[in-house]
């Protein structure tokens, strides 16, 4: 069976006044009933293809994934003592596994509207990944993001295709390139990987993390369904993506191709865009009244909002905050004072 690993970090700044470091975006209601955590949670539920989850995160984390997980849900925790971005994160997971697993590497702020499109691309991308390829999910760009890696699809493979060059986080102009190129794809941050061999790259690239993880997870401790990885040898590691750290310059790097209603749920225009629209564009959750409005989102948990003739804009009401911005302005939201404040 395929083995989930639910990465929780980051703060999730940009969804501020929702999303607070009490409750960070994965764990608040945004689409529907669920939470982007039980949406990763549910997404590899099918006992027949996958193991129960491995989850990686905070210790802040923790009181929320157990209170968000059904009783009885079999999983385990591992409890980073810091944060030291998805290398260190994912590595964690690869060394408490067997080498021989093959891992699935779910990023918990996603929202993906066909569960089944996913399943299947993921049993593609096990069979890659068990021959030794190191798998990212390929999605077709659809305008020149700047803040997604992009691959480049190289020969075919059994289930999916070589990548021929991986870029994290192009400016715009190469972004453009590559969108008029065609030839590229989006890299969804969903990977696919043995252990083994996860570990190994890591090992050739970055030995000095390699080496750290090692340490930590020998070292760590066992309580119950958490494991503390050592904090002072997991402490001394250079925080890293797993982009940078490994995916740019491993030779094994592998894609499938899915088309499954995909969508990084980064800021509030990227939700306005997931969620369904009336006939102006407009979306509202909890009272509202538009006049004359178009591409207007509204959420309150209280208040009712009242808005004529405005455009293209968000209006989030939550608890004491109130938040107004352009859906270009979205993009910036995780800058305020307000969204930078402890609670
Ligand atoms: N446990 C843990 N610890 N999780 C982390 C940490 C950490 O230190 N840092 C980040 N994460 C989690 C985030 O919560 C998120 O679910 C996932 O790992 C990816 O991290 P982001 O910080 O959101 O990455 P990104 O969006 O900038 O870029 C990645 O995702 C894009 C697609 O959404 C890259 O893989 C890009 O190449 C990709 O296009
Ligand atoms: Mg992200």
């Amino acid at each position: 069976r395929i083995q989930p690993v639910i990465l929780c970090g980051g703060s999730g700044t940009r969804l501020w006044p929702k999303s607070r470091p009490t409750r960070p975006k994965p764990f608040i209601p945004l689409i529907g009933e669920r939470t982007l955590f039980r949406e990763a949670v549910e997404r590899c539920g099918d006992g027949a293809i996958f193991a129960p989850p491995l989850i990686v995160a905070g210790p802040n984390h923790v009181p929320l994934i157990e209170e968000q997980m059904a009783s009885g849900e079999d999983h385990a925790i591992i409890v980073e003592p810091c944060a030291r971005n998805t290398a260190a994160a994912i590595a964690l997971a690869a060394a408490r596994l067997e080498p021989d697993a093959v891992m699935l590497v779910c990023p918990s702020d996603h929202h993906i509207a066909d569960e089944t499109a996913f399943a299947k691309a993921a049993e593609e991308a096990a069979v890659l990944a068990a021959q030794g390829w190191l798998v990212s999910f390929g999605i077709a760009p659809d305008r020149p993001e700047t803040g997604y890696g992009y691959i480049r699809r190289g020969e075919p493979l059994d289930t999916g295709f070589k990548v021929d060059a991986f870029v994290e986080k192009p400016d715009l102009g190469r972004a453009q390139g590559f969108l008029a190129d065609g030839g590229y794809a989006w890299n969804g941050g969903i990977f696919a990987f043995r252990a083994g061999s996860l570990l190994d790259e890591l090992a050739a690239h970055r030995p000095a993390v390699a080496a750290a993880i090692q340490a930590s997870v020998e070292q760590g401790e066992e309580s119950g369904s958490l494991f503390h990885p050592d904090a002072k040898a997991f402490g001394k590691i250079e925080g890293e993506s797993i982009d940078y750290a490994v995916m740019e310059n491993t030779a094994r790097a592998a894609m499938v191709p899915v088309d499954m209603g995909w969508s990084d749920i980064g800021n509030w225009a990227a939700l306005q865009d997931a969620l369904p629209q009336d006939g102006e564009g407009n979306h509202s959750s909890g009272q509202a009244d538009l006049d004359g409005c178009r591409n207007v989102l509204t959420m309150s948990d209280g208040p009712r909002i009242s808005a004529v003739g405005v455009e293209d804009i968000c209006i989030i009401v939550d608890g004491d905050e109130v938040l107004v911005t352009t859906r270009d302005g979205a993009q910036v939201v995780g800058k305020l004072p307000g969204a930078s404040a402890k609670t």
